[in-house]
């Protein structure tokens, strides 16, 4: 009979807990559906090979569909996605990847400075390496960016991440 209560009251915490926690927002749709687990997981490429942190760094930027088909001129060439890819890659279009992780143009940040603290791409955007779709599970809006400030005693000033008007 206590083992019953114990385990209804186990139960009632767990769904309560599980009520609380906020869901994270959903993957994105996107143009060619890209797996980073696959690419940068079980095919180990580094991040660098497609998101280079060109001068001055201030982002990471996507390498064009060209730098894809360094591979895809041979590998998958009889899959639609690899057959858009290489349309892409012919015309020298931009392809339009939905973004996950913007922040408004109105916030100073820069990749390369975060770096150079030591800052790594898992606390900013998770384990990207083991998602087939990514989605924005790190808290990146202004207290996520406050709360690690506090936690690394960077500074907390309104005008070190906003333009002084
Ligand atoms: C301190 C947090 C932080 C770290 C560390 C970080 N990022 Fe980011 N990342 C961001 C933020 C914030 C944005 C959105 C920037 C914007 O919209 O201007 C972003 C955007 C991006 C983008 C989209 C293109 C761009 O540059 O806006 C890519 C790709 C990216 N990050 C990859 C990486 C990789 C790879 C690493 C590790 C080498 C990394 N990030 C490390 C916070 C971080
Ligand atoms: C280093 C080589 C390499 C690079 C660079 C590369 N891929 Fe791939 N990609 C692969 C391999 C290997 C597979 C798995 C093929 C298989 O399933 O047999 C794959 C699979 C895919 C698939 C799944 C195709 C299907 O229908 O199953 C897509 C989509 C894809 N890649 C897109 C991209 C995009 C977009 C880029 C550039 C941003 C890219 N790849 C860069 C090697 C690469
Ligand atoms: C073969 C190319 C390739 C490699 C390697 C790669 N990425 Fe990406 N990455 C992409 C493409 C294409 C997108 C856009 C589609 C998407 O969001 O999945 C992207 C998107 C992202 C974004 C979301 C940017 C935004 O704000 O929209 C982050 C963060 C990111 N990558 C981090 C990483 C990290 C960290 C690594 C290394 C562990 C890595 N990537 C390795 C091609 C790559
Ligand atoms: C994972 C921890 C972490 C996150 C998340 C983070 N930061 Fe930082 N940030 C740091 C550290 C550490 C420094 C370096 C502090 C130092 O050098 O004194 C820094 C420095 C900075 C600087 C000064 C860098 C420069 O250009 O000289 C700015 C601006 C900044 N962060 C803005 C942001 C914004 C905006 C966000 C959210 C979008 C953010 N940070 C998220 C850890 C973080
Ligand atoms: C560590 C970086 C950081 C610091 C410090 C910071 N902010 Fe922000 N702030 C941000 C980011 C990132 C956003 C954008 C959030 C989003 O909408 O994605 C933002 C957004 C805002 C907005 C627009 C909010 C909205 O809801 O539209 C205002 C206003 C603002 N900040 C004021 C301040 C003031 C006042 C301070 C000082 C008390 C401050 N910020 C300190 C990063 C920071």
């Amino acid at each position: 009979m206590n083992k019953l209560i114990l385990v209804l009251a186990a139960a009632v915490l767990w769904f309560s807990a599980a009520a609380q926690t906020p869901q994270p927002p959903p993957a994105p749709a996107q143009p060619i559906p890209f797996n980073h687990k696959l690419h940068a997981g079980n095919l180990k490429l580094k991040c660098s090979m497609c998101h280079p942190n060109r001068d001055p760094g201030e982002t990471m930027g996507i390498a064009p569909a060209s730098v894809c088909m360094q591979c895809h001129s041979a590998v998958k060439t009889d899959s639609p996605e690899i057959q858009k890819l290489a349309e892409f890659a012919k015309s020298n279009r931009t392809i339009r990847w939905n973004r996950v992780y913007a922040i408004p143009s109105y916030v100073l940040f820069s990749h390369r400075a975060h770096l150079a603290a030591g800052n790594t791409c898992v606390e900013c955007h998770g384990p990207v390496a083991e998602r087939e779709a990514l989605f924005r599970e790190v808290d990146l809006s202004m207290t996520g960016c406050m709360n690690c400030h506090r936690v690394k005693n960077a500074s907390n000033d309104c005008t070190y991440c906003h333009e002084e008007r």
